[in-house]
């Protein structure tokens, strides 16, 4: 009896004790690669991704569930990852200076948080970002629903840009004083998951959620459907509360994320796109080639996805209220603007590769845009006195805007603000800590367009 009880006393340890390095957090590993980019006949490019992948690894999880990463960064500079558009705690939101320092070539850090919310989020290097997204450092970050839509395949979509040397096929320099001053870092290769001239198969009839992600430096893709028919069924992650059916074009600014559901329309042996309208001309920027046909009737629209726990925005009546004026850029500039703590005019602060002020500062300020007491509804009224649009960016949280009439737009991480326009937000202040908020056009945050917010 007590020979068989010690026994089975020791048999589980071992399996148990490989439980416990299972449960260690996966490596994400930040590595130059060589991947082709250029179509064939060019030469590889040498890129920067986690995994050595471009767009980096798919992180794929379940709503509820944890993320548990250990980043071992093996390039040549320092680095750290920012979770675009999760809602987690402030020490895990890889911005170097503010919530973690930089992790060091050869250097680790462990990111590990929950999940409450499902939806289309993405990851990226936050450090030097205007480089290190452009040279591959980021991927998809997917929650899933407990309950998954009704849909056949589920396909991520990740648009970027590259700017590569048309000789070489090489990433193409940074020190590029038109793209930190006019519209960013704009590419002369579009691709989609990395690819140029994507192209995958589908079936006649087949029901797709298309995740997509705006990867790119500062390209805002202008898009349309054609053999395709759908909806928008969710915005930077949050479902809408109608799907919203696809009709025309519809833009998706850097960062920014839409979910979609859509039917394959186009008969066997023609072809889908998704569509890319640049200055009025039409590209695909996913080709599907139809062969064979579902099983499935066409079924009726979606349901709404699930909303995801405890995003109402509401108290806007007593609201912290506060302002942002967005000033700088080529063709206007600005009077004068603080930059390390002393006033400088334009020509002076272009010279040191600064463009762009937030209420009169250039970068980030030494007192936060304002702070807010846990729990607090905010509303920011930004005036952009550029005459460029810009990508807006909120840390851990997600807002409405206000709209004109008083009505709610929907739920977002990111909400592209054009020359001269004024919009404004609202958020509940639900977590703690110190938050960035800035343009996601990468070289107008390293020029100027970065802020950020206190949560006490
Ligand atoms: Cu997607 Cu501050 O970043
Ligand atoms: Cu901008």
């Amino acid at each position: 009896m007590l020979a068989g009880t010690a026994a089975l006393a020791v048999a589980p340890l071992l399996p148990y004790r490989a439980a416990l390095a299972g449960a260690e957090a996966e490596v994400l590993k930040a590595a130059v690669a060589q991947v082709q980019i250029a179509p064939e006949g060019y030469p590889a490019t040498e890129v920067w991704g986690y995994g050595g992948v471009v767009p980096s690894t798919e992180i794929r999880l379940r709503q509820g569930g944890r993320l548990q990463r250990r980043l071992v960064n093996t390039l040549p500079e320092p680095t750290t990852v920012h979770w675009h558009g999760i809602r987690l705690d402030n020490a895990m939101d890889g911005v170097p200076g503010v919530t973690q320092e930089a992790v060091p070539p050869g250097g680790e850090f462990a990111y590990a948080f929950d999940l409450p919310d499902a939806g289309t989020y993405w990851y990226h290097s936050h450090n030097q970002s205007y480089e290190q997204v452009a040279r591959g450092l980021h991927g998809p970050l997917i929650v899933e629903e407990a309950d998954a839509p009704d849909v056949d395949r589920d396909q991520v979509i990740v648009l970027d840009d590259f700017r590569l040397d048309p000789e070489t096929g090489q990433i193409a320099g940074f020190a590029n004083m038109m793209d930190f001053s006019h519209g960013g870092r704009l590419g002369n290769i579009v691709v989609t998951n990395g690819r140029f001239n994507h192209s995958m198969t589908a079936k006649h009839k087949e029901r797709l959620r298309l995740r997509l992600i705006n990867a790119a430096n500062a390209k805002i893709f202008e898009l349309a459907l054609e053999g395709l028919e759908g909806w928008i069924v969710a915005l930077d992650g949050m479902p809408l509360d109608a799907p919203e059916p696809i009709s025309e074009t519809f833009l998706l600014a850097p960062a920014q994320r839409a979910d979609l559901i859509v039917d394959v329309t186009a008969d066997v042996g023609a072809q889908a796109h998704l569509v890319r309208f640049e200055r009025d001309e039409a590209f695909s920027q996913v080709m599907f080639e139809v062969r064979g046909e579902a099983s499935t009737n066409r079924r009726d629209a979606p349901l709404p996805l699930p909303p995801n726990p405890r995003m109402e925005v509401t108290g806007l009546e007593d609201a912290l209220t506060s302002r942002l004026l967005m000033e700088g850029g080529a063709m206007r500039g600005f009077q004068s603007a603080s930059m390390d703590g002393r006033p400088v005019g334009f020509q002076e602060a272009a010279q040191a590769m600064n463009f762009w002020a937030f209420n009169g500062t250039i970068g980030m300020p030494d007192e936060p845009l304002f702070i807010a007491e846990q729990g607090r509804t905010v509303r920011v009224a930004m005036q952009n006195d550029t005459m460029f649009p810009h990508a807006m960016h909120l840390h851990g949280h997600h807002f409405r805007e206000v709209l004109p009439g008083g009505g709610l737009g929907p739920l977002r991480d990111t909400l592209l603000v054009l020359g001269d326009e004024s919009r404004e937000i609202a958020f509940v202040a639900h977590t703690p800590g110190e938050w960035v908020f800035h343009c996601h056009m990468l070289t107008h945050a390293a020029s100027g367009m970065m802020t950020r917010f206190r949560v006490t």
